[in-house]
């Protein structure tokens, strides 16, 4: 049996002056202008990347972003469903992304074919689809949310409709919870939030009294219930902006605290711990490096390719998403 919660907490204290950028930086910024790219980057993803983007968000921003830009090429610095997504919303341009193997572990929870026979036997569902994915799932979806929007879109469907909620059921059951509305959830969830313990957190939280717990929604519940906040990862910046405190446990994938370290230079985050380990990062979310990112806009490729007719009955519930959301 490995030994548990046998560590230091792992402190990221208010933030030095940046590093002037490395070669490799200034070469993506370089084939950024020759491309004509934009890129477009989830805050968990590594430092050197998050440096150099357009815009670091969470899905919902990014989403927004992607369905607007104007540039030939879209780099997205995340995992697959986030690019595919923005080749949904812009199918003109080339989406490309570093590495194609940038999975996700909840998006695979829930196969397409999966849903389709569950929705054959239950007809009558109503599904709201956690934009974390396939988009042969979001074609067979009526409408998609984000942990951004997710309790808008929730109230908005209509109140004579029964839900199924894929593929989160962490974030499902917490939205749920917060709406009233009885919901039936999708067995699916995320690796690595699911890693979270009340027990771990709570041995950071001994140590540091004064120091919210803010944790993602694809938390297990008993997370959720002893954190001071639950919201999504653009939230999360909100929230430590406006709160008087000076040091705060995250409880999300650990790229977080680069995004937080830039926007609040002055305040102090220590990563959510696990019970194995100091910190929690997501291995889809870190296949993606600043090389690896070079070598994307050099060659333009991986590209998202697509068949237009998924693509198309995938656009309809994201729309939905975006206008409800507004
Ligand atoms: P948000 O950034 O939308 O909160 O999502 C978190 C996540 O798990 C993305 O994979
Ligand atoms: Fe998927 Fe979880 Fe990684 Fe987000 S953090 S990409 S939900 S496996």
């Amino acid at each position: 049996m490995p030994e548990t919660l046998n560590y230091e907490p792992m402190i990221f204290a208010p933030k030095a002056k940046e590093a002037p950028l490395s070669e490799i930086q200034e070469q993506v910024l370089a084939l950024k202008e020759e491309k004509n790219a934009v890129i477009l980057a989830h805050n968990y993803q590594v430092e050197p990347i998050q440096r150099v983007a357009d815009y670091v968000g969470d899905s919902l921003g990014l989403s927004y972003k992607a369905a607007e830009a104007d540039a030939d090429v879209i780099v997205f610095c995340g995992v697959h469903f986030m690019a595919e997504t923005a080749k949904i919303v812009n199918p003109s341009k080339t989406v490309i992304l570093p590495d194609m193997e940038a999975g996700c572990s909840l998006s695979d929870s829930c196969p397409a074919e999966k849903l389709r026979a569950y929705k054959e036997a239950n007809p009558d569902l109503y599904v709201v689809a956690y934009i974390n994915c396939s988009a042969g799932v979001k074609a067979l979806s009526d409408v998609i949310c984000t942990s951004g929007n997710a309790m808008k879109i929730v109230e908005r469907v209509p109140e004579d409709r029964e839900i199924l909620f894929v593929p989160d059921q962490n974030l499902g059951n917490w939205v749920a919870k917060q709406t009233g509305r009885k919901m039936r959830l999708w067995p699916g969830s995320c690796y690595a939030h699911v890693l979270f313990t009340t027990r771990a957190l709570e041995k950071v939280k001994m140590q540091y009294p004064g120091a919210p717990v803010v944790a993602h929604p694809e938390c297990v519940e008993a997370v959720r219930d002893l954190a001071d906040e639950v919201c999504s990862t653009e939230k999360m910046v909100g929230f430590c902006k406006s709160s008087p405190a000076d040091t705060f446990i995250i409880a999300t994938e650990t790229g977080m605290i680069h995004r937080l370290q830039r926007e609040l230079p002055d305040k102090t985050f220590i990563a959510g711990p696990t019970d194995k380990c100091a910190c929690n990062e997501c291995r889809f979310m870190k296949m993606n490096t600043i090389e690896k990112l070079r070598d994307c806009l050099r060659d333009l490729s991986p590209a998202i390719e697509m068949d237009e007719q998924i693509r198309a009955a995938a656009f309809t519930p994201i729309q939905r998403m975006l206008d409800w959301s507004r």
